[in-house]
């Protein structure tokens, strides 16, 4: 197991605090292993699975699992966040792409069984094809594990902060957004400039991320640390919409580094 520097809880949540950015992703990566390990023929692992710098180790690390022989992804069946939209599959800097870099092609997971919502949809479909993208998680029997990162912003896949109520924030359901400007900022780097950047992006809603069995958030780096005080300190709020954990209380545990965690009173 990872060594954890300490542990505590915050608005009913338990945070878990690692020495560096290593060790908080491999005990994420433990988690994941053994929720498929708990899996049985007749209940798949159900994971919810997500994208940018962060989950990298991670994806790593379950890579290297599966390579010494100790983990299979036959009988998982994943999910991811969000897509930036419109994109095709095989652009590059598609999440589908990042998907496939970093964990689909070197895992065993069949192909049918690992759904990236699809940049491709007409815009008259894109409704439909993300309220279909909920049914099959919940025909599936819901998400058991769901892997989160948190943008500078505090946002949770791409579910933005705004000035929504919390209980218009807490329904909100996968659909297609318009990135904020921080978001875009972030990706400018991966584009090649921020006027680069696809404005838009499709994302599991929050009603859906809350409604997994488990919800781990992974926060690593000190640019991240006021996210993360500011989500795991005060009321629930839309302009933060990582805050909004808080409606999940105990099924949710955040993995942090030292660093992401300075912030933290
Ligand atoms: P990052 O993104 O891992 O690239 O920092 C996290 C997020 O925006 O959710």
């Amino acid at each position: 197991m990872p060594e954890e520097s300490r542990s505590f809880q915050r608005a009913g949540m338990t945070v878990r605090v690692f020495p560096d950015a290593g060790a908080a992703s491999r005990a994420a990566a433990d988690r994941i292993a053994s929720t498929i390990r708990a899996a049985s023929p007749g209940h798949r692992a159900i994971l919810g699975m997500a994208t940018g710098a962060t989950p990298q180790k991670v994806y790593s690390h379950l890579a290297s699992l599966h390579a010494a022989g100790g983990l299979s992804f036959r009988d998982a069946v994943t999910y991811n966040l969000d897509e930036y939209y419109p994109i095709q599959p095989l652009d590059p800097k598609s999440y589908r792409c990042y998907m496939h870099r970093h964990f689909f092609s070197l895992v065993d997971l069949p192909p049918q069984q690992g759904h990236v919502l699809d940049g491709t949809v007409p815009e008259g479909f894109v409704a439909a094809h993300c309220a279909e993208f909920e049914r099959w998680i919940e025909a599936d029997g819901g998400l058991d594990l769901q892997l989160l990162g948190i943008g500078r912003n505090g946002h949770i896949g791409f579910n933005e902060p705004s000035e929504l109520t919390v209980a218009e924030a807490l329904a909100l359901p996968t659909r297609l957004i318009e990135l904020h400007p921080l978001t875009r900022e972030d990706a400018a780097r991966e584009f090649g400039g921020v006027d680069k950047v696809i404005p838009r992006a499709l994302t599991l809603g929050v009603r859906a991320i809350l409604s997994a069995r488990s919800i781990l958030m992974l926060a690593t780096g000190a640019h991240k640390a006021e996210a993360v005080a500011a989500a795991l300190a005060g009321q629930m709020r839309a302009s933060l919409p990582a805050s909004l954990l808080q409606a999940a209380g105990e099924r949710v545990t955040w993995l942090v580094d030292e660093a992401a965690a300075s912030g933290v009173s």
